[in-house]
């Protein structure tokens, strides 16, 4: 007789070969509209599931969980980032929490790297220019950027994402430079010849880029923070690509405002879907709605590692991407 198969319950639409997968190996509750799940509806599929797949648009608290039936035993994140998962409350109620982190490590390098020259580069003021029907013409000092070869780039967070974006950077030509928690190993420093600062607020003054790659921790919540960004030069740029909570958005909409920083590129936000009205009307500060791992293949890898991590489970062994409290 076939062994029962665990029910899952996933909150948002997903790739349909992943969805078409889940049902093929559990017992799967789909969301075919897409429509975000009240806090009502998740309270009660947490009381009703084995399995809670969720996303970032989920909130998992401590009073959430509370609701949980005792059949939760697992929560498979459909993303790399767990910010909106309470961890430890979930672990504390013997849930294991699993992530999908790696396959969505050079998308988001590759959107840093967009970033960058968008934002150094100036294309989506020129597309806007073009699309608007306001080409007048090339002139030699119209619409200059800044050259991106030869400068400082600073990056906060040297995990993987950090260390796919100082690979792509390298080819671009420019330096690497890193703030971490601690220094990455010698093989990697020597690979990407990358100047590690202990000091995040003396890398800040120096260099011409800074872009964020850490996850958002309460270590790591506005931690640059109004103080800290302006340490940055006038004309440096500021990538964010990693969760919008680490950057102080309205102290940073108003030093962009200021010109207390060149530019700005950023894929997440402090209150996202909100974003500071400030920054709307700014041309230097290109903002995109979280597109980091938006690709196809990406969304299909993602799906892959969550019925990785829930297949495992049922099959009796620890999942290989458990979300475990030293990395929060
Ligand atoms: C995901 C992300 O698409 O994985 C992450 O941490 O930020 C995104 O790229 C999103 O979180 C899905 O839940």
């Amino acid at each position: 007789m076939a062994a029962r198969k665990p029910k899952v319950i996933v909150t948002r639409k997903l790739p349909d070969p992943v969805e078409t997968r889940m049902r093929e190996l559990f017992n799967t509750e789909l969301n075919l509209t897409d429509e975000p799940l009240t806090r009502a509806q998740l309270a009660d599929a947490v009381a009703r599931t084995d399995v809670l797949v969720p996303t970032i648009t989920d909130k998992i608290d401590a009073k959430l969980l509370e609701a949980a039936g005792p059949n939760l035993k697992v929560i498979a994140n459909f993303g790399a980032g767990v910010d909106h998962i309470d961890v430890a409350a979930a672990i504390a109620k013997g849930i294991t929490v699993t992530n999908t982190p790696g396959v969505l490590t050079e998308d988001t390098a590759d959107m840093t790297m967009a970033l960058i020259m968008a934002v150094a580069r100036r294309i989506v003021e020129g597309a806007n220019i073009v699309q608007e029907g306001n080409f007048q013409g090339w002139t030699p000092t119209w619409m200059m950027g800044r050259r991106v070869t030869g400068k400082r780039l600073g990056i906060i967070g040297m995990g993987r994402i950090g260390q796919a974006v100082a690979r792509r950077a390298r080819a671009f030509g420019l330096q690497i430079h890193y703030h971490n928690r601690k220094p990455v190993s010698s093989r990697i420093a020597e690979e990407l010849e990358a100047t590690y600062w202990e000091s995040l607020d003396q890398m800040l003054a120096r260099m011409d880029i800074i872009s964020v790659h850490s996850p958002h921790t309460p270590a790591t919540y506005h931690l640059l923070s109004a103080r800290r960004l302006k340490l940055m030069p006038p004309h440096a740029i500021l990538i964010n690509t990693a969760r919008g909570e680490i950057i102080d958005e309205s102290a940073l909409a108003t030093l962009l405002a200021e010109g207390g920083i060149a530019g700005a590129g950023l894929d997440v936000f402090e209150f996202e879907p909100r974003i500071n009205p400030k920054l709307l009307k700014l041309p230097n500060a290109v903002l995109l709605p979280h597109l980091g791992s938006a690709t196809l293949e990406g969304r299909i890898d993602m799906g892959e590692k969550v019925i990785i991590n829930i297949r495992t489970w049922m099959d009796g062994h620890k999942p290989p991407d458990r979300v475990i409290p030293s990395m929060m």
